[in-house]
């Protein structure tokens, strides 16, 4: 008995050791085939090798390139650099195979785009790709054929700094901007002007907890399919060449060799087929982390997953040849890998003609054109979002005399690139001074800088009393406050979410003049606009707008544009609500506000349970009605569909864009549901006066859920549906889903 047991234990010990091959597609191309035919297995660990090569290449990388060596370089930029590298793979290297550069292009290579999370807020689908066809024509220009982007990790923590690089808290609004950024990098421009598009960080890396960087994460599947996959799907859908994986663990185990994720669902049911790359040595992170003994074994396990390209590590390079010659990964195992990078290069168009992908001439056309200038502002005026515009303090009448721009980002200028910010020089960039400045000539503009920034919130009282005076002698105040670019973005944890330094004192001390103050707030992520938000009269949030931000908000204030952007986010109320999200599932012991006692219900003790400004919140310098829903009919089939419309009248007295949203409540189901999911909307344009209708076609994958075996599902009966301005401020009616 004893002995069976141990037989047991060995068996499901060896099972659970036991590395099955990598499920990695086959990708098969006669000229791909001819190139692979001639490689050394070195040569070929060689093309899976992504090396940085920042500034000036050392002896040692050019030795690398021409050893085959190198098959793709991330950090070199420009036609003379890049050239200059591919001219040695070419031409001194044996396979002669060239080059594949490849970048963190984000939101723009030199004219810099708004944030991502900012561009969302528009969510204008279509300037969401162009503007990526824009950083895709500027890249593909200096030399890039490949961009690390979109990042479309949903999250729910504003605290977490890479949130300013994905489209928010919403799976269904971050898919439709993942496709949209898909389709802008790979496929809006003439050929060679576009870019391959990575998308990252596969899967769940936005769930790292407590908002810290790279931190560890426990989800359920559950949320891994409802609310981490669905951008990534949509992005597959959309072609995307290339996915990266996370540096972080699914389930225990690490996405660099978590088979469950990165074959079963990646590969079997998600359909993807292109490449797989590591993020930042995410193999050698196995030892790190005490999932591998050492890096030879981290190095078959990522191979064995199915990692087709190891980003920065150089494990494959050097450990490859030996796996296979001990016959712990096969030579065939090494070969679809490479397929998988030689069907890149052949994509961006380097196997044909690989020079014409560098040219110089092009090159100086391209970066920072008119063109990709103009685009660009398209964006940045429709990401802002207007949350407070007391007694219509905004816009600013041109009659204004004396307008004091007070605040440390006043005169900023690489703070509204945003960490991910490539080429974008400071230089380039329109600051918001200048910005207000171009719109209003005949005031009388002074400045004031309010406060230093230290990132601990110490320091930088001392310059209050002048802005207070300064203040004093204006007709109205514009307080420009937020975070320095480095705040947010990669490694930009942050534990408090008020603004850095002493700018919520600054405020305080300004609005005690009694002035009209409207405040800009230039950041990368929510910050709680609480006292913020009291102290002003207007409250404008810029996100980080990039390089024709100025631009941008002097335009918005004067009301030559009306601001029309929505919050991609939940803006806490208060630190302690975090994670706040629109979406939340139903409680037993649901919060209904006004009803005491409230003891045993899901809420807090000390502050509410609403947030700030929900999620899908921003107003116009016109106001909108919305008429009762109109249905189709109170019914509808499983193969069905029915009609909801809505009418919408602009009551104010300037032309708006207001954003019609759509949510569902699915009444009675097999899973808990969220109270709300957003489902469709639209954009209408409305002159005063003026009544419009949006129309939505309710089709069955709108009441879809996943059920309890994790496949898609739908049950009959009721469901609750609402159109509005927000996901707070909607009407509200039902139908029926019959057999
Ligand atoms: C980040 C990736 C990025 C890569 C290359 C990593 O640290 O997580 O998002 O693309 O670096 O710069």
């Amino acid at each position: 008995m004893k002995n069976i047991h141990h037989l047991l234990v060995l068996t499901l010990f060896l099972t659970a050791c036991q590395v099955p091959k990598s499920k990695a597609p086959v990708v098969k191309d006669e000229q791909i085939e001819k190139i692979l035919s001639q490689l050394t297995l070195e040569e070929k660990a060689g093309q899976l090798n992504l090396i940085p090569i920042e500034g000036e290449p050392t002896e040692e990388h050019l030795q690398m390139i021409r050893e085959g060596k190198v098959g793709s370089v991330i950090k070199a930029n420009g036609v003379d650099n890049n050239l200059k590298l591919q001219k040695i793979a070419i031409e001194e290297s044996r396979s002669g195979i060239p080059i594949l550069f490849q970048e963190d292009v984000i939101h723009g290579y030199k004219t810099i785009a708004p944030i991502p999370m900012a561009e969302a807020a528009s969510w204008d689908l279509e300037a969401i790709r162009k503007s990526a066809a824009v950083a895709a024509r500027e890249a593909s220009a200096s030399g890039i054929q490949l961009t690390y982007a979109p990042m479309v990790d949903v999250c729910r923590d504003p605290r977490w700094g890479r949130i300013l690089e994905a489209a928010g808290e919403d799976p269904y609004l971050g898919s439709l901007v993942s496709a949209a950024r898909v389709k802008g990098f790979q496929e809006s421009n003439p050929k060679n002007e576009n870019l391959l598009s990575c998308v990252k960080h596969f899967a769940g890396y936005g769930a790292t907890l407590a908002g810290r960087d790279y931190n560890i994460q426990d989800f359920s599947e559950r949320e891994l399919r409802e609310i981490y996959l669905p951008p990534f799907q949509a992005a597959i859908d959309a072609g995307v060449a290339s996915l990266m994986c996370a540096y972080t663990a699914y389930d225990g185990v690490p996405l660099t060799a978590n088979k469950f994720l990165m074959q079963d669902v990646l590969r079997d049911e998600m359909g993807f087929k292109g490449l797989v790359m590591t993020d930042w040595e995410t193999i050698p992170n196995m030892v790190k982390i005490g999932v591998a003994a050492n890096d030879t074994i981290a190095t078959e396990m990522a191979m064995n997953t199915g990692i087709d390209m190891d980003m920065t590590s150089k494990k494959y390079v050097s450990l490859i040849p030996h796996l296979v010659k001990t016959g712990k990964i096969s030579e065939e195992q090494v070969d679809n890998a490479v397929r998988q990078v030689l069907m890149l290069k052949k994509k961006a168009g380097l196997l044909d003609d690989p020079y014409a992908l560098f040219d110089k001439k092009r090159e100086k056309q391209e970066l920072s054109s008119e063109r990709n200038i103009e685009e660009t502002k398209e964006i940045a005026l429709k990401s802002m979002v207007l949350l407070k515009n007391q007694n219509n303090t905004l816009p600013i009448q041109q009659e204004v005399k004396n307008i004091a721009i007070i605040g440390p980002f006043a005169k900023a200028n690489k703070d509204l690139l945003g960490w991910w910010h490539m080429m974008g020089s400071p230089n380039d960039v329109v600051t918001y001074f200048a910005g207000i400045q171009k719109e209003f000539p005949n005031a009388n503009i002074t400045y004031a800088k309010g406060c230093e920034i230290d990132s601990f919130r110490v320091a930088g009282k001392e310059l209050i009393p002048q802005a207070v005076n300064t203040a004093k002698k204006a007709d109205l105040v514009i307080m420009i406050l937020g975070e320095e670019y480095w705040m947010s973005g990669e490694g930009g944890g942050t534990a408090s979410l008020h603004l850095p330094s002493a700018q919520e004192e600054l405020l305080a001390a300004v609005a005690k003049t009694g002035k009209p103050i409207i405040t800009v707030i230039n950041a990368g992520r929510p910050y709680i606009m609480t006292e913020v938000a009291e102290n002003s009269d207007a409250l404008l949030y810029a996100w980080m707008p990039g390089t024709t931000g100025g631009t941008a908000l002097g335009e918005i204030l004067s009301g030559k544009f009306n601001p029309q952007g929505k919050t991609p986010m939940t803006f806490p109320y208060h630190e302690g609500q975090i994670p706040i999200f629109y979406s939340y599932r139903r409680t037993s012991h649901a919060f209904v506000p006004g009803i005491t006692p409230n003891r045993y219900s899901t809420t807090y003790r000390d502050v509410q349970n609403e947030p700030l400004y929900p999620f899908g919140y921003g107003l116009s310098y016109t106001t909108f009605e919305y008429s009762d829903i109109e249905l189709s009919s109170s019914e509808m089939t499983k193969n069905g569909s029915l009609t909801a419309s809505i009418k919408v009248k602009n009551t104010g007295k300037v032309k708006g864009n207001e954003i019609v949203q759509l949510y569902i409540q699915d009444v009675v189901c097999s899973i808990t549901r969220p109270s709300l999911e957003l489902k469709d909307f639209t954009t209408l344009e409305i002159a005063p006066g003026e009544t419009k209708i949006a129309t939505f076609t309710i089709t069955p994958d709108k009441l879809e859920f996943i059920g309890a075996d994790y496949k898609k599902a739908i049950e009959a009966g009721e469901f609750k549906l609402f159109i509005g301005t927000n996901s707070s401020d909607l009407k509200q009616t039902s139908f029926k889903l019959i057999q």
